[in-house]
């Protein structure tokens, strides 16, 4: 396989991780080219991947005006940024890896895939939890028949009281008017992940669920608007200076400390907390996102699946159970447990340990995953290699939106069918 060339669109947190990808397999990509307004970013971006002056833009439109330059564009900017660089890049004739969610809403959705097939490029959505060791392992076992017709699931995502405080009250996807449904910032990946593994998108859904505890409301009395200069910092387990702090003097400079500096040092972190939003206290912020979901699934042939998200939880990996007629799994997202109801017998199965499911640990070896399928799929013209495709993105999508619909509405809602993909030559 010839290394693919790539393009990247946002050196951020995303953008970097997979071109780091690109540095270590340097046999299957690499980058030749950046858009990042930021400046810092960019210029580090491009000395990291010996990227010259006159390909590190500072957007993503001064790129597209030049034309395809490589053989695939990675869209990694903010998620209401997604929409136009995906039609652009594709018109253009880039092969196509997007940041989940696609987009916010389902009409640019829709839109991305039409582009994408007009195109007949590819696309690969950045569910990258289709793409772990321990996702293969459980969609081989449901596969393999041996837990029967799965007639129920249980899935939670325990989305961790500080990763809650940093990325959904302090953080990007705060508010849905700025990024979008705390269930598609976050339970994408879940509602995606419960299709994949059940080989078919939901046909209904309910949901309920709130911003209940992170609010002015639940201030304790006394508490200062930001953690630096607060009397009760000391008994807050979402304090700002313990969490980043206890990053930076342990020597972690990773996520996610890097969204809150772009130097690690004591003086960077502390200009961060007294002036960024990262210092914020938890109680006196402009956030919208809920802290605690629940959605209910039916899906063809009757099976049923409850998710549960919630904030207040130890961070850690989604646990999941499959109740088959044969047979019921369950998963910790490490060691998988298949009880077989014929000979009474327990199976326990570890897919290899391939990082934290969080950002810094490469979410499982997913983000590694992607990158791997993606990259092969574009130097060899072979669209199944991707799991994540433009059918399969937009049905998840649609049953986001759909349960979200129903929260708000208080609604059983139907999920819309999307038409499938027409099959189109890859180009190559
Ligand atoms: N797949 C996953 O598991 C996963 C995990 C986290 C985030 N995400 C998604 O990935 C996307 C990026 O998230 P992130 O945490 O890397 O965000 P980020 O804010 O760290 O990075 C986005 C970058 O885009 C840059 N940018 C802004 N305007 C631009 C333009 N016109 N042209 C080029 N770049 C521009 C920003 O300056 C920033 O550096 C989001 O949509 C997010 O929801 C996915």
């Amino acid at each position: 396989m010839a290394p693919v060339s790539l393009v990247v669109i946002g050196a951020g947190q995303r953008g970097t991780g997979y071109a780091r990808w690109a540095r270590r397999h340097p046999d299957r990509a690499s980058v030749l080219a950046v858009a990042e307004p930021h400046e810092l970013r960019r210029t580090r971006f491009a000395a990291e991947h010996g990227i010259p002056a006159q390909y590190a833009a500072a957007g993503w439109r001064e790129l597209a005006g030049r034309g395809r330059l490589a053989d695939a564009v990675l869209i990694c900017t903010q998620d209401r940024m997604h929409a136009e660089p995906a039609e652009a890049f594709a018109a253009l004739g880039y092969h196509v890896l997007l940041e989940k969610p696609m987009a916010p809403d389902e009409a640019a959705c829709r839109r991305i895939v039409t582009a994408i097939e007009q195109a007949g490029v590819m696309l690969a959505v950045g569910h990258v939890m289709r793409y772990t060791p321990y996702t293969r392992a459980v969609t081989e076992i449901v596969a393999s028949g041996q837990l029967g017709d799965i007639m129920s699931v249980q899935h939670l995502e325990p989305v961790g009281f500080w990763h809650q405080a940093h990325s959904y009250v302090r953080g990007h996807w705060r508010r849905s008017d700025l990024a979008t449904s705390m269930l598609m910032a976050k339970s994408c990946h879940d509602l995606d992940w419960l299709q994949h593994v059940l080989g078919r998108p939901p046909l209904r859904v309910s949901s309920f669920g709130s911003l209940t505890h992170f609010t002015a409301a639940n201030r304790p009395a006394g508490a200062a608007d930001r953690c630096v200069d607060c009397p009760v910092e000391a008994s807050c387990p979402y304090s700002a200076p313990r969490l980043y702090r206890g990053l930076l003097e342990a020597g972690e400079h990773r996520w996610p400390l890097s969204v809150v500096v772009d130097d690690y040092t004591s003086a960077a972190l502390d200009e961060a907390l007294r002036r960024g939003p990262y210092g914020r206290c938890v109680y006196a912020c402009d956030n919208d996102a809920v802290d605690h979901q629940v959605v209910a699934l039916e899906f063809p042939g009757g099976a049923t699946a409850t998710f549960t998200m919630t904030a207040f939880s130890q961070a850690g990996h989604r646990r999941t159970r499959l109740f088959g007629t044969r047979g019921e799994l369950t998963g910790d997202g490490e060691t998988i447990r298949v009880y077989d109801f014929l000979t009474r017998a327990e199976r326990l199965i570890t897919p290899a340990p391939a990082g934290g499911m969080d950002a810094a640990g490469g979410h499982g070896g997913g983000d590694a995953g992607l990158m791997d399928a993606f990259t092969a799929a574009v130097a060899t013209g072979n669209r199944d290699l991707i799991m994540s495709g433009p059918g399969e993105s937009l049905a998840s999508h649609l049953a986001v939106f759909a349960a979200e619909r129903a929260r708000l509405n208080g609604t059983v809602e139907t999920v819309p069918p999307y038409l499938p993909s027409r099959h189109t030559p890859a180009r190559t």
